[in-house]
């Protein structure tokens, strides 16, 4: 059977995917930064994930205000890094997984989450940078990955409750799954950052350390703050925080915290990272699902 055993949560902030383009993430400047993310690099060397669920925002890339999917999901052979007006990040091209996307779709609209469905489409700076930060300069990304891409660009973003309700179903749609394949679901964007307008560059930092603590075991409270809260505590661009929640709901209950980086400021936001691993799951006890 198929397997979620971990979750990954990470900033996609796209200075940091420019510095590895560049070849300077060794540079002693941005030492504080990359350093957090060698117990990563070796981590993910040993959980070789099969398939990767990344979920992120697209930053009006391939969608734009023509068509808004709330939550799309990504069906496709492959998906290639889009040009965000400097060209495409020199990366590999994210090799997808057709056959469980479609699965975990046919499940996810069956439980009630009508998702939209993308075949092609290109992915920015919010896929390929947490891919970038995880498995660092490589021919050829090591596992396949299914986009999930969630509206955080233009208000309203869904709800946290939703999203940890969605983390829910992807979770019993991986556990239907009759391969026996190794799972991770990523969860991106944050932390806390407002791009534009009268308070751009806005952090608050209480809010991203309080999130990523609240995050463990917590999380029920951090699925009732409002879209409004988002924007007056952490910043117009500060909700992309919630697709961390649709990690989160994907994995148990009980998770051990393995590792956790926060730097800031980056850019114009903080660097958060974080990886749990679930806890072994006694599948009939209710009390062991998030
Ligand atoms: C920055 C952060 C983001 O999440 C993003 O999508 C774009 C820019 C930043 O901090 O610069
Ligand atoms: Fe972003």
């Amino acid at each position: 059977m198929a397997k979620i055993t971990a979750g990954l949560g990470t900033s996609h902030i796209p200075l940091l995917g420019h510095i590895m383009d560049k070849g300077d993430s060794g540079d002693d400047k941005w030492a504080p930064i990359f350093d957090g993310f060698q117990f990563t690099k070796q981590w993910i060397r040993e959980q070789k994930p099969d398939v990767v669920i990344l979920v992120y925002n697209d930053h009006a890339t391939s969608f734009d205000m023509k068509f808004i999917p709330t939550f799309a999901i990504g069906c496709g052979e492959e998906y290639r890094p889009a040009d965000e007006g400097y060209g495409a990040r020199p990366v590999p091209v994210v090799k997808g997984a057709p056959q469980l996307a479609w699965h975990i779709t046919e499940s996810l609209i069956q439980q009630g989450f009508d998702m939209t469905i993308v075949n092609e489409m290109d992915v920015d700076h919010g896929l390929t940078v947490p891919l970038s930060m995880v498995f660092g300069e490589v021919d050829e990304w090591p596992c396949q990955v299914i986009p999930l891409a969630v509206n955080t660009v233009v208000y309203p973003s869904p709800t946290g409750a939703r999203c940890l309700a969605l983390g829910n179903a992807i979770r019993a749609a991986i556990d239907q799954y009759p391969e026996d394949i190794n799972v991770q679901v990523w969860g991106t964007g944050g932390m806390s950052h407002q791009l534009l307008g009268e308070r751009a560059g806005l952090i608050n930092k209480e809010w991203d350390l309080a999130f990523m603590d609240d995050l463990k075991s917590d999380y029920d409270k951090l699925a009732a703050i409002s879209q409004v809260e988002y924007i007056r505590e952490s910043g117009t661009e500060g909700c992309e925080m919630v697709m961390w929640l649709i990690m989160r709901g994907a994995l148990n209950h009980q998770i051990n915290e393995m590792h956790r980086h926060y730097h800031v400021p980056v850019s114009n936001t903080a660097l958060g990272h974080i990886i749990y691993e679930n806890a072994d799951l006694d599948v009939d006890n209710e009390e062991d699902k998030a």
